[in-house]
């Protein structure tokens, strides 16, 4: 795709990944987009790379603009391998060119390349840097999702860059919000930032609802929102804002999700009366078989509900390792503000369910206890308990849904 104008002079010069399907380990099933972009001002500026296997595209769409040897300033926002690692590509067609980085980025800059011959200049929140008709304001946002992360406001364009935040895995040839939409639709981009949203950011909640109030402190005006993958916010930035306070703060939808996974069919034949006992208690309920799922959509899943049912058969006294992965996956993203339990199925042993409430407590979420669990095989009488369980979960997740609206 060629170079694309965001506003006069501003221009995504970046590269579609049309075919990834898996982002070191996070399933991409729509693919997605590596987003830079350049300025051609005084200083000619470009900010951001891109993957290293698409380094050669994003060189043609700055020479489709002007001489790559004319590159004053490369700003790197973040130095994760998706974004910085054609810079030394860039910098031998411009080997004056200044880096503009935090601190933190400076150190695995210095790791990923030979930057001894490179001008680099650390910058901080605050600190701005003239190239001409416009001023670039950096703002440090560390850990968001890395140490060395940062965002950059074009001021005289109120164009925020910022970085991570507010991507989405989303390869298509529509650029921009409203193009997506009427080409695509709405509700699939929200799907896009909630996948990401729960896979990426979960954990940093907290820092989130923090650093937009800074900005907002900053009074910076913000009509263009410009992330480093998918489509580019300017017909509603708000939009995607307020989506991302909503998070922060624990949104979910009054909604179960059943995570399980089977050996012969015994915990798998508990999820449909546990989900029909949640639906005649008049809530919506998802089931999902883990081992025929990627654990990102389980987890996107997951974080759309209010309530989530864990089920695994005991395998060897311990969790089934799909069941195993999911919780470990789920852990490190520390979720919040969400209700659960566990079920499953045994022989002779079992374990997993009790295995199951351990993670969860650890997590420190919501538990109702003790769950249920059938040995070998649910007779009527167990369906029963399970139809029980399921009516009785949802109650439980009506009421702690009502500490959030
Ligand atoms: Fe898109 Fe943190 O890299």
């Amino acid at each position: 795709m060629k170079a694309i104008e965001v506003k006069p002079d501003i221009y995504w010069v970046g590269a579609i990944d049309w075919a990834i399907r898996d982002f070191h380990g996070y399933i991409t099933p729509n693919g997605t987009t590596y987003n830079n972009y350049l300025i051609i001002d005084d200083q000619v500026t470009l900010l951001d790379t891109v993957k290293h296997d698409f380094a050669e595209i994003t060189i043609e769409n700055i020479k489709s603009l002007t001489d790559p040897s004319k590159i004053k300033n490369i700003v790197i926002n973040h130095i994760e391998n998706d974004h910085v690692t054609s810079i030394d590509k860039i910098m031998e067609l411009t080997p004056e060119a200044t880096v503009y980085i935090t601190q933190k980025g400076r150190q695995g800059l210095d790791r990923f390349f030979d930057t001894s011959n490179w001008d680099i200049k650390i910058v901080k929140t605050g600190d701005t840097l003239n190239i001409g008709k416009r001023t670039l304001l950096f703002i440090e946002t560390p850990m968001l999702h890395w140490p060395d992360s940062m965002m950059t406001y074009i001021k005289e364009e109120k164009i925020l860059i910022s970085q991570d935040a507010f991507g989405q895995h989303l390869a298509s040839s529509a650029r921009f919000d409203d193009d997506f939409i009427q080409s695509a639709s709405k509700v699939e981009l929200e799907d896009s930032v909630i996948d990401y949203y729960a896979n990426i950011l979960m954990p940093f909640g907290q820092l989130i609802k923090n650093k937009i109030a800074d900005i907002e402190k900053l009074g910076l005006e913000i009509e263009i929102i410009a992330p480093d993958h998918g489509i580019i916010w300017r017909k509603d930035p708000s939009k995607v804002i307020n989506m991302y306070l909503d998070m922060a703060d624990g949104k979910a939808d009054l909604r179960v999700v059943i995570l399980y996974d089977t050996m012969w069919q015994s915990t798998e034949q508990m999820t449909l009366p546990i989900m029909q006992g949640i639906k005649e208690e008049g809530i919506d309920v998802k089931v999902i078989k883990l081992r025929a799922t990627p654990l990102s959509i389980a987890v996107k899943e997951f974080w759309r509900s209010r309530g989530c049912l864990v089920g695994s058969p005991t395998l060897n006294n311990n969790l089934f390792p799909t069941v195993g992965g999911l919780l470990t996956y789920l852990r490190g993203l520390r979720p919040k503000n969400r209700i659960v339990a566990a079920f499953g199925s045994y022989g002779w042993g079992g374990g997993a369910v009790k295995q199951i409430y351990e993670e969860l407590k650890h997590m420190g979420l919501e538990t109702v206890e003790p769950g249920i669990q059938v040995k070998y095989k649910p007779s009527p009488e167990d369906k029963q308990q399970c139809y029980d369980f399921g009516r009785e979960f949802a109650i439980k997740v009506r009421e702690y849904h009502k500490n959030f609206e």
